[in-house]
């Protein structure tokens, strides 16, 4: 992996910014894979690819989503910012030739989790939430805890996503809530 075609395409359609948060994610990732007994390159796929959909330029993603066939839920078509997971993982598919599930699954999960995420999809989420570019109030924390605790450094990442977007107003994707709550009562029956 990592051809030269796939950083060049990656930079030309998200931009060199958002390319530099993928290579950090992708290196967190793999740090994470390592700790945690997931196969690498499936780690490093995911990592790198998984914005793959956040362009850089205004594109229609809901026209892009009707032309994938991929069935919107209400909370995504009014956060089309969502879109981009789903997206993100029909473009990786297609475009950067990924046909491991797994890879493509953690790309469509990545912003709202899902119930029963696996270690792969755990790894991708707080990888996106930690690597080293991030910096906002609460993310050492987080950085902390995912080396010790994935599910409790996922639980207290959505604890303070859920919080942030109530408190701008946002609505709640379902899959965050019900990938909360199960995280809860596994944590719980621990
Ligand atoms: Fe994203
Ligand atoms: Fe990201």
């Amino acid at each position: 992996m990592m051809e030269k075609w796939i950083e060049e395409r990656l930079i030309e359609t998200i931009g060199l910014e958002r390319y530099k948060h993928s290579l950090g994610v992708m290196n967190t990732a793999i740090e994470l894979a390592e700790i945690y007994g997931v196969d690498i390159e499936k780690a490093r796929k995911a990592g790198l690819l998984h914005d793959c959909a956040k362009f850089k330029d205004q594109i229609n993603l809901l026209k892009m989503a009707y032309d994938f066939d991929i069935i919107l839920d209400s909370v995504m078509e009014h956060n089309i910012q969502l879109l981009h997971g789903p997206i993100g993982s029909k473009i990786a598919e297609v475009e950067y030739n990924i046909k491991d599930r797994d890879v493509l699954d953690a790309i469509y999960y990545h912003t709202t989790g899902r119930e029963r995420m696996t270690v792969l999809d755990k790894i991708i989420y707080i990888a996106d939430y930690i690597e080293p570019g991030r910096n906002f109030k609460g993310v050492n924390e987080v950085r902390k805890l995912a080396y010790e605790n994935l599910d409790k450094s996922i639980l207290l990442a959505m604890d303070n996503t859920i919080k942030f977007v109530i408190d701008k107003g946002q609505l709640i994707h379902l899959d965050t809530i019900k990938s909360r709550n199960y995280l809860k009562i596994r944590l719980k029956l621990e």
